[in-house]
């Protein structure tokens, strides 16, 4: 902590559905302290295959509604919203927000030795054009080879990761960039690390996988630190979660995503967010 201060208001976080919960799984490992409210669009998943100003509207909404509950800082889980919304956000609220992209592009630009970067993500990340801008501005020399997977986050949530259509479908996306000859890949979607393992096999043990999880919760603790804004050392933090679809759902896949129980689950209108956004 920059001056010792202690801020003990927990952190706002959301995503389009239960993906961010790799984020809050990364925060919980760095952060154990911090108390966090996580948000997860449930009603709304995918948010991948809509257009920007759809998921721009759908983050300022959240955005709103988690500001209104105090939260010091603000975690943009989820990729597909980041790229759409997080400088509008940025500009539009007073307050500290965060998100991917960013992080996991500095990381990847750090490891790649052949300066031939692949990225993973949704149809609407790679239309935004997000990771290119953010790695062409650290080195304008790279090679960055997107790859939209359309079908990827929803095979993830629906559950089998071990079947011949998720491998099929994990080899076609994977392809591409193989060809390219990338020797790192961004996972620029929250679900992706659910497959990481298969991946690695995929793309083999010369190429370097980027967690944008890992790198976005890197980020949530660097700001924490440099605002003088984290919670006390040492103690044990809480965890609450909203949804704007069905419960009971949520939590049987969020657990599997956390592996952890859900105690605190509330059910969160879309009506009501519909109410919040700012113009
Ligand atoms: N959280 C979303 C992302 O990282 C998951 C995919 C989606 O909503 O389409 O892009």
């Amino acid at each position: 902590m920059a001056d010792g201060s202690v801020d003990p208001r927990p952190i706002g976080m959301f995503d389009s559905g239960v993906g961010g919960l790799t984020v809050l799984h990364e925060c919980l490992v760095a952060l154990p302290e911090e108390d966090f409210i996580y948000l997860g669009d449930t009603g709304r998943f995918p948010y991948g295959p809509k257009p920007a100003a759809e998921i721009r509207g759908y983050a300022s909404q959240i955005a709103s509604h988690l500001l209104s509950l105090d939260v010091k800082l603000l975690v943009v889980a989820c990729n597909s919203a980041t790229a759409a919304a997080l400088p509008w956000l940025q500009e539009r609220l007073e307050a500290s927000i965060i998100g991917a992209v960013h992080p996991e592009a500095e990381a990847a630009v750090k490891i790649t030795r052949n300066r031939r970067v692949g990225v993973l993500a949704t149809e609407a990340t790679v239309a935004s054009g997000s990771y290119e801008r953010a790695l062409l501005g650290l080195d304008a020399g790279l090679e960055v080879h997107s790859q939209p997977c359309p079908k990827l986050a929803s095979l993830i949530q629906s559950g089998d990761v071990s079947s011949p259509e998720m491998v099929d479908t994990v080899k076609d996306y994977a392809a591409p960039l193989k060809e390219a000859g990338v020797d790192t890949v961004i996972l620029g979607c929250t679900h992706y690390p659910l497959v990481s393992p298969m991946l690695q096999r995929i793309f083999g043990k010369n190429v370097t996988l980027v967690n944008s999880a890992r790198e976005t919760a890197r980020e949530v603790g660097d700001t924490l630190a440099r605002k003088g804004i984290a919670n006390e050392p040492g103690r044990e933090g809480r965890y609450s979660f909203l949804c704007t679809g069905d419960v009971d759902a949520f939590v049987g896949v969020g657990a599997r995503f956390l592996q952890m129980p859900f105690d605190d689950v509330r059910h969160v209108e879309i009506t009501e967010l519909e109410r919040m956004g700012v113009a």
